[in-house]
């Protein structure tokens, strides 16, 4: 239940090795609160935990604007959601409250399963899709010469043309 496994994968490298990672930090934060979960261990995990999950978020959000994924203000109430929710349990660890930690655990464990199945999945098909347009309409669409094109990856960052014999 705390490992990723290939019914997760949502077939573009980049996020599928984001989701291994918090899984990873799920399964340390686990482990640490089954040991005798010291305050500041536990801390330290969460927060590590609670980042990697922000950031995947804004790559994934990144990502989805850049392919104009029509979801994705729906994609991003289910991040906004889980974010809150772990945000509040670890405000209630932070309070002492004992039974927090294995809340949040079984939450986002159960969360990222099915988040990552259905919502990621379904944004990883669109991901390579529009990857794939992009190519066509750059190669077969250009009018102008290619030294004079704007080139960007889908992310948004610079990308070097290709060269007249490569087109
Ligand atoms: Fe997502
Ligand atoms: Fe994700």
């Amino acid at each position: 239940m705390l490992t990723w496994s290939i019914s997760d994968a949502v077939f573009v490298t980049e996020i599928d090795d984001e989701h291994k990672e918090i899984f990873d930090a799920l399964a340390d934060f686990e482990k640490i609160l089954a040991g005798d979960g010291r305050p500041a261990e536990l801390r330290k995990a969460v927060e590590r935990l609670t980042t990697r999950m922000v950031d995947h978020f804004a790559h994934e959000e990144r990502l989805m604007r850049a392919a104009r994924y029509e979801s994705l203000p729906w994609h991003k109430k289910l991040h906004m959601a889980a974010r809150w929710r772990v945000e509040g349990l670890s405000t209630r660890m932070e309070q002492g409250d004992a039974e927090a930690g294995a809340e949040l655990v079984e939450y986002l464990a159960s969360w990222l399963h099915t988040h990552t199945q259905v919502a990621d999945r379904m944004m990883g098909a669109a991901l390579r899709n529009h990857r794939r347009c992009t190519w066509k309409v750059t190669f077969r669409a250009g009018t102008k010469p290619l030294e004079a094109c704007d080139w960007v990856t889908v992310d948004g960052e610079p990308l070097r043309p290709p060269t007249e014999s490569a087109s």
